[in-house]
């Protein structure tokens, strides 16, 4: 029986991608597209064009069947052969071949009763609801001009304590112009004082911040690029009296438009947060065949390296170079020369960057180098050249200088790090709801009362009654609770009448709510 079971199985699964089979929107297409297409191509985010129904996406059937089978959409530059990251996106071969069948066949609808439905997308936030939200304080300009921008904004956080961050999402206000941002953190004033000097909102800066500030690689966000959010027990600092500084790129338009980005941060809640991501660097003062000098005309490899002082576990990566960039190749190599691949970008885009997370923890013992390979194509025939005719290039902060970074987020080895797994998911999960205790109802009550109310975290809790004054009444529940809503039917029959509390109890906090009995 088992075995006539798979058997069948077997067979069902062959049929589905026989090129016999008709391929619909409803019956295959759709959920390709709402999987991997209108996380960005939906009204407010950053694609082009809506695909978020039959109608849209049919539109720009070849197109679409285009962009997939060049690779070009969804946008992803590291080689997914190379080493596995968090989310990436891409499509499987069999993906992209249904979608070609689907457009060969007529970009057929299908039976529309049978359509999947979109996906209910969260609106201002992938994560949910963020503790606070800092903006730019006025809105940016950027010129008609056909020209690139580079500008700093200092967006003060005003906080009078420090704070312990769990993530960070960079919501970009115009996504038409938006190309990238970079963050870092300033107590020193130096942001506030160069703002100050310059004419306008912000001030112009290619790369970084043209000084050296608290923190000088916090978060680094591109088109698609996920919000930064930090497993375990790790997480971010954001000192009392900090400054934001956010170093935001411009794409060139024809036609004037303005910015007003902002950026959602969301807490450590919970005091989980015992370690603090730490950043390191591979730049041109690790060079094996340095110096960092591109002669016009020519195509150069460097390849440098670092050594790892200490146990750590890698986190993240964010390799940086500018225009006449081409590739990278990051990898470790662990003593007793057991190789890591990073991560592989065989075709550079300086439009598409940003920090990429693995999807767990990489173990890194001490003595493992870090070694990061790139090449550099200053020649007239590189397209993306700024110069022409091409000119000797090396380090420098302008368009028409170019850059050799490689950021590495880690903590310092704690045993059982490998077991921490990254995932979107569980960030999604955890920073969408708070602890809360909901009204009660009915109330008044005169025989029995819902409580109702939800854990961000799963954990011992207690319910108790009390009276107004905090004096515990009754134990109406003990236990363990998974995170999420729950609601508890309580049974006051036998309660004089008079004014109660009901307190949830948690590990980290308590809540009440007022309780009439008639
Ligand atoms: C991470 C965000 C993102 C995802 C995911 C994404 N796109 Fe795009 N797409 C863009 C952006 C931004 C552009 C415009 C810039 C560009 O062309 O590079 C674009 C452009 C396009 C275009 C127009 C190309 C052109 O030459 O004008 C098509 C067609 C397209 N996407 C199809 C898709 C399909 C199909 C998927 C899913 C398989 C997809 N995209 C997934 C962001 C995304």
């Amino acid at each position: 029986m088992k075995i006539m079971f798979s058997a069948l199985l077997l067979l069902l699964g062959h049929a589905s991608v026989s090129a016999q089979t008709t391929v619909t929107w409803s019956g295959q297409v759709a959920n390709i597209v709402y999987q991997h297409c209108t996380p960005c191509h939906r009204p407010g985010e950053i694609g082009p064009m809506p695909f978020t129904n039959y109608q849209e996406a049919s539109a720009y059937a070849s197109m679409i069947a285009f962009t997939v089978q060049t690779g070009y959409m969804p946008p992803w530059q590291p080689d997914p052969n190379y080493s596995s990251l968090l989310d990436q996106r891409v499509l499987t071969a069999q993906e992209i071949q249904t979608i070609q069948d689907w457009v060969q066949q007529g970009a057929l609808r299908g039976n529309p009763a049978t359509e999947p439905s979109m996906p209910n997308y969260p609106v201002g936030s992938q994560l949910g609801q963020p503790d606070t939200v800092i903006s730019m304080a006025q809105s940016y300009l950027h010129q008609g001009n056909n020209q690139d921008m580079y500008r700093v904004f200092v967006l003060p956080t005003n906080l009078n304590e420090n704070k312990k961050i769990k993530a960070i999402e960079f919501r970009p206000g115009n996504k038409s112009i938006v190309h990238h941002a970079i963050l870092g953190i300033d107590v020193t004033g130096q942001g506030r004082q160069r703002d100050s000097l310059a004419p306008g909102y912000g001030y112009t800066q290619f790369f970084g911040f043209g000084f050296t500030p608290t923190e000088d690689n916090w978060y680094g966000w591109a088109p698609g690029a996920s919000a930064k959010y930090f497993p375990a027990n790790i997480g971010k600092n954001l000192p009392a009296g900090a400054d934001i500084l956010v170093q935001m790129h411009y794409a060139p338009t024809s036609v004037s438009q303005t910015d007003s980005s902002s950026i959602n941060l969301f807490y450590d809640r919970t005091n989980q947060v015992t370690r603090l991501e730490q950043v390191g660097m591979i730049s041109p003062l690790d060079l094996m065949n340095g110096p960092f000098v591109i002669p016009a005309n020519t195509l150069r490899s460097f390849k440098g390296r670092l050594r790892v002082p200490a146990d750590i576990s890698l986190l993240s990566v964010f390799p940086h170079m500018h225009l006449i960039g081409k590739n990278w190749r990051i990898y470790a190599v662990k003593p007793g020369n057991d190789t890591v691949n990073l991560i592989s970008i065989p075709d550079w885009d300086f439009n598409w960057q940003g920090f990429y997370y693995f999807p767990r923890l990489i173990k890194l013992p001490t003595n493992t180098w870090i070694y990061a390979e790139a090449t550099f194509d200053n020649r007239a025939s590189n397209p993306n050249n700024p110069n022409s005719p091409p000119q000797n290039m090396s380090w420098g902060e302008n368009t028409t200088d170019e850059m050799y970074l490689c950021y590495l987020g880690f903590v310092p080895y704690q045993a059982g790090d490998e077991n921490i797994a990254l995932s979107q998911n569980d960030a999604q999960n955890i920073l969408k709801i708070s602890n809360k205790l909901y009204p009660i109802f009915p109330n008044p009550a005169s025989d029995r009362v819902n409580l109702g109310f939800q854990l961000n975290h799963a954990g011992q809790i207690a319910v108790q009654l009390t009276d107004l004054q905090g004096r515990l009444i009754r134990e109406i529940k003990a236990g363990y609770y998974e995170p999420g809503q729950h609601i508890l039917p309580f049974d006051c029959n036998d309660l004089a009448s008079g004014q109660y509390l009901v307190q949830l109890i948690t590990e980290q906090g308590s809540y009440a709510q007022k309780l009439l009995k008639q």
